[in-house]
């Protein structure tokens, strides 16, 4: 009987003590996730702004450059205006992937190609120039 009644006793503290441990994984667990989350989209999103750039000055692609004066560009257009102090001017992220995406959207006499519409460049590319556009 005493041996049964220790028994139970044992279970019951080691049954308490069990989610304790499992919390204290589980925030460790969190705290690693949480370091390498930051370190990974630290460089997933310089990744991301190289590409970007990389599609606003291709010639085949965006050739943003050809209307637009951009920083690092050579050669810059004049029909469009000097791209910089964007998220100063784009607080909105939608406005800005609406605007680049097709301009026809806010100005339908826009000379600004609709890159989406007309196949230039997938929503994908545009949110990479966009994440470029926003370092300017
Ligand atoms: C054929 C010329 C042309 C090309 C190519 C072009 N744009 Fe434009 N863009 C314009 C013009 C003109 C405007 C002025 C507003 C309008 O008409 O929509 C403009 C406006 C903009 C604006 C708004 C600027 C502001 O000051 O508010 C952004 C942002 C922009 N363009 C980004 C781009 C990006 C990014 C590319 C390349 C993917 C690009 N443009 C390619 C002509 C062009």
């Amino acid at each position: 009987m005493k041996n049964v009644f220790y028994g139970r006793m044992k279970q019951k503290r080691s049954a308490k003590e069990r989610p304790i441990a499992t919390r204290m994984a589980q925030i460790a667990a969190l705290f690693v996730l949480a370091l390498s989350g930051a370190v990974g989209s630290g460089a997933e999103s310089a990744e991301r702004i190289t590409q970007g750039k990389q599609l606003t000055m291709d010639r085949g692609k965006g050739n943003c450059l050809a209307c637009h004066k951009i920083a690092d560009g050579e050669l810059p257009g004049t029909l469009g205006p000097p791209l910089l102090a964007m998220a100063l001017r784009y607080p909105d992220r939608g406005a800005l992937i609406s605007q680049v995406c097709d301009a026809t959207q806010r100005n339908r006499h826009s000379r600004m190609p609709p890159f989406c519409r007309h196949g230039i460049l997938t929503e994908d590319e545009v949110e990479l120039i966009v994440d470029y556009l926003y370092t300017l």
